[in-house]
């Protein structure tokens, strides 16, 4: 059996619905429908961070606090949460919380538009981070656009905002005028929990949100046409900028399986629905080389609420996980009812917008090898911005020396055909071959047979071909000890 309505927790009160169109945003429901215009829309796709809100889940005993876009976020996905918004945190203007104090006071609300935004992008850091250095100070707003360029007194302030702090005016203690320890508030959102599936219905559109792997493959295989929900990161925009009706959702974020993360001797098994926040660290841990392409892959906003799975499965050509995870060698583990199979993700992609995926078939988890010692796995993202940006070009490498000759080298690419690919005939041109300049010079010129680059408003054929080349040559010069990374870093001073 399911439920009908969703209902989460909204400044210390369960608030339940039960008759709402399932694309309707949380952004639109908070300015809309509760008239509660703290939070803003400058973008509507996930761009500027004018809409950030926080979301607050139970972590066993205690809650762990997210920042998301609610301009992409659509209402039932917070079914089972508590929602935060800027006017959560100060429950009257003389009664300001820490951040938005040390916002005040160092002048970091310019145009004051963008400044919510700001304040709850701080406000998940504070939370999270007692004491960030400027790296991680940057890294937390990347997805908050000032278009003033006033960073600087941001900056400032989320240095400041723990000076500010004292115990007295903590949200948690004080907020709403009530006072609650996380253990109450984690206590509450237990109360919430589901022993049945959620099912929605508004005017002909449906939302299903079952919590095991077995009713979710016999769901989508009684609807092979809906469409499945992981982050919405994607989906989001085709709602918000392409208007698009979806008449059926399907939704993995309560499925347990599909939310799993292990670690065995061999492999890292990525269920299809953990974030790319909560598998980043893991990833990174094992592939140090891919640290720079997961902390430029858009904003924590972004990876708070996207998935791994739903990076690959979406199949954008300049989607930036799946170089990397070809060349380490990742498969998918793809399901339908109870029937399960295997597939290279190199395999997985035939043109673009098509993969592999039968109807009513499904990405289940992500398969990616441990990595072999004595091998060099990097990734490198070419793009306008260092910060939340498109790639132009996303390459990924691995290479494996015997001596000064190669065992075995992979190289791929995003953004330079229809579909992230492997660069075969350069891969031919090394492997074999010394390590050297003129097997790399003769692999550079073998790229132009593996792709015939589009032209777009990221970058012209030409230019990305020549950039690709580059990145090659620079592959090489780091593995050689020879660039300096303090100016090779795109622009970004370290
Ligand atoms: C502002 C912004 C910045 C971004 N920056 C980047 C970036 O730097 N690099 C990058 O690569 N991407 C970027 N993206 C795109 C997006 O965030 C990623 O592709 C993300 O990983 C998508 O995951 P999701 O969980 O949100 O997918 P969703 O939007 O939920 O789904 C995406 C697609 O995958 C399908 N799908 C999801 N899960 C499954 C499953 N288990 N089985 C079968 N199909 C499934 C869905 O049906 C849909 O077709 C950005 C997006 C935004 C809005
Ligand atoms: S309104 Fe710009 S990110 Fe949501
Ligand atoms: S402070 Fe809002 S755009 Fe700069």
């Amino acid at each position: 059996m399911s439920d009908s309505s969703i209902r989460f927790v909204l400044d210390g009160e369960v608030i339940e619905i039960d008759d709402i169109d399932p694309t309707r945003t949380v952004l639109q429901f908070l300015r809309e429908d509760l008239g509660r215009k703290g939070t803003k829309e400058g973008c509507a796709e996930g761009d500027c961070g004018a809409c950030t809100v926080v979301v607050a889940e139970a972590n066993g005993d205690d809650l762990s606090l997210r920042a998301i876009n609610s301009c992409i976020q659509f209402l039932p996905t917070i079914d089972g949460k508590e929602l935060i918004t800027v006017e959560s945190l100060a429950p009257d203007a003389n009664d300001l919380h820490p951040v938005q104090r040390a916002l005040v006071e160092h002048h970091g609300s310019q145009c004051g538009f963008c400044t919510p935004g700001f304040v709850m992008s701080l406000f998940a850091l504070y939370k999270s981070n007692a004491n960030p250095s400027r790296q991680e100070i940057d890294d937390a707003l990347a997805g908050n656009l000032c278009r003033c360029t006033g960073y600087r007194p941001i900056i400032a302030a989320a240095q400041s905002m723990y000076e500010e702090a004292d115990p007295q005016s903590d949200w948690l203690r004080q907020a709403f005028g009530t006072a609650q320890d996380p253990k109450e508030r984690v206590e509450r959102l237990d109360r919430l929990v589901r022993k049945d599936g959620l099912a929605l219905e508004h005017d002909g559109h449906h939302f299903f949100a079952p919590l095991d792997i077995a009713a979710f493959a016999e769901l989508y295989k009684q609807h092979p046409d809906a469409t499945i929900l992981a982050g919405g990161t994607d989906i989001g925009l085709w709602v918000t900028k392409q208007h698009r009706e979806l008449e059926t959702l399907i939704y993995t974020g309560r499925v347990s399986e599909l939310k799993a993360l292990e670690l065995t001797s061999s492999h890292i098994e990525v269920g299809s629905a953990v974030t790319l926040t909560d598998v980043v660290p893991v990833l990174v841990k094992q592939y140090p080389g891919l640290d720079e392409l997961f902390r430029r892959f858009a904003s924590p906003p972004i990876r708070n609420a996207g998935t791994l799975g739903g990076n690959i499965a979406n199949g954008s050509p300049i989607g930036d996980s799946m170089a990397a995870l070809m060349v380490v060698g990742a498969s998918l583990v793809l399901r339908r009812g109870g029937k399960q199979r295997e597939l290279p993700l190199d395999a997985f992609y035939h043109d673009y917008q098509v993969n592999d995926m039968a109807p009513g078939e499904f990405l289940e988890r992500i398969r990616i090898p441990m990595p072999d010692p004595g091998a060099i796995v990097r990734s490198q993202k070419w793009s306008k911005r260092f910060d939340q940006d498109i790639s132009a070009v996303c390459t990924a490498y691995r290479l494996q020396l015997d001596g000064d000759k190669v065992a075995d080298f992979q190289m791929a690419c995003g953004g330079l055909a229809p579909v992230v690919k492997r660069a075969t005939n350069c891969e031919q041109a090394i492997n074999g071959q010394a390590w050297s300049r003129e097997t790399v010079e003769r692999a550079a010129a073998a790229l132009a047979q593996d792709f015939i680059p589009i032209s777009d408003m990221r970058a012209s054929a030409d230019i990305r071909m020549r950039a690709t080349q580059n990145l090659l040559r620079r592959f090489f010069h780091e593995t050689q000890g020879s660039l300096d990374e303090t100016v090779y870093t795109y622009g970004r001073q370290r």
